[in-house]
């Protein structure tokens, strides 16, 4: 074994331990889950979202501008992930949801649905869902699968013009998603962050305050391909492939 291996079954051993001695858990996870699915992550170094401006595919004011470069877009993602199946580190937090069962909350930052696909159920969806709609008139939201929606979908109710039912940048997150997150935090005695950069906020909020709000302070795990802006609060890092290590670490559990 390099010392590099050696170095990252430790951690994954104090991961196992850590989690073996919580009652309750909170997962945290972005874009970096679903990365061995086949789904892009956001932050490529071109500072593009595949190919496009952020503020013009993700932002209130870019859907006013162009929402049929928005439903574009969102078509496109839907039909990926359309074609996507769950990957090992998913199927590994519904291993850990059932050991954990009620005291398991999963927050996800993403869109794609692989979590309850996957089979997990308490999952909070911060930043949407990408087969809801919601409509611009009426508000209705409604779950429309991932068939493709064309350039200018309507309201099967009222008519008027849908948009994904994604929350975008410079947006509120749904208060009554954002505050179960918020007490699952404060309430647990192990957070496990899970592929994301963590500079997004409200979301990235959620680190610090697992830790900040207790004494004796929640234990941290980070599980990610590089040291991120959570590193510095983790107290247990797991760096490498989430699909290989959370596996690891279920197996040393025995769960
Ligand atoms: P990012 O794209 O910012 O970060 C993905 C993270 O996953 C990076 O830190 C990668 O190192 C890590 N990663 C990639 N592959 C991995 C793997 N196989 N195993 C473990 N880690 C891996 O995505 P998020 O942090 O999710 O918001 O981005 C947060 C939010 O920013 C998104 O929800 C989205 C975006 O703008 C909205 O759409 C509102």
């Amino acid at each position: 074994m390099s010392v590099v291996d050696e170095e990252q079954e430790k951690e994954v051993a104090r991961a196992a331990a850590a989690l073996s001695g919580a009652t309750r858990v909170a997962v945290l996870t972005g874009a970096g889950i679903s990365a061995e699915s086949g789904i892009p992550t956001f932050r490529a170094s071109d500072g593009l979202w595949e190919g496009h401006r952020i503020e013009d595919v993700a932002t209130p004011r870019g859907y006013r501008r162009n929402p049929g470069l928005v439903w574009k877009f969102y078509n496109a993602r839907r039909a990926n992930v359309a074609t996507v199946k769950p990957n090992p580190a998913h199927e590994a937090l519904v291993r850990l949801e059932k050991h954990f069962a009620p005291g398991f909350t999963l927050i996800t930052q993403n869109v794609d649905g692989l979590h309850r696909t996957a089979g997990s159920r308490n999952v909070l969806e911060l930043h949407g869902n990408l087969a809801r709609t919601r409509c611009t008139g009426c508000q209705e939201i409604r779950n429309r699968g991932l068939e493709p929606l064309g350039d200018d979908p309507r309201c099967l109710t009222c008519g008027e013009a849908l948009r994904p039912d994604i929350v975008w940048f410079e947006e509120q997150l749904p208060p009554h998603v954002w505050d179960k997150a918020v007490d699952a935090a404060m309430a647990c005695d192990l957070l496990l962050v899970v592929g994301t950069s963590a500079v997004v906020f409200p979301a990235a909020g959620l680190i610090p305050l697992a830790q900040e709000s207790k004494t004796p302070p929640a234990t941290i795990i980070e599980c990610n391909l590089t040291q991120t802006n959570a590193s510095g609060l983790a107290d247990i890092g797991l760096y490498g492939r989430a699909g290989e290590l959370l596996p690891r670490v279920l197996k040393h559990m025995g769960v």
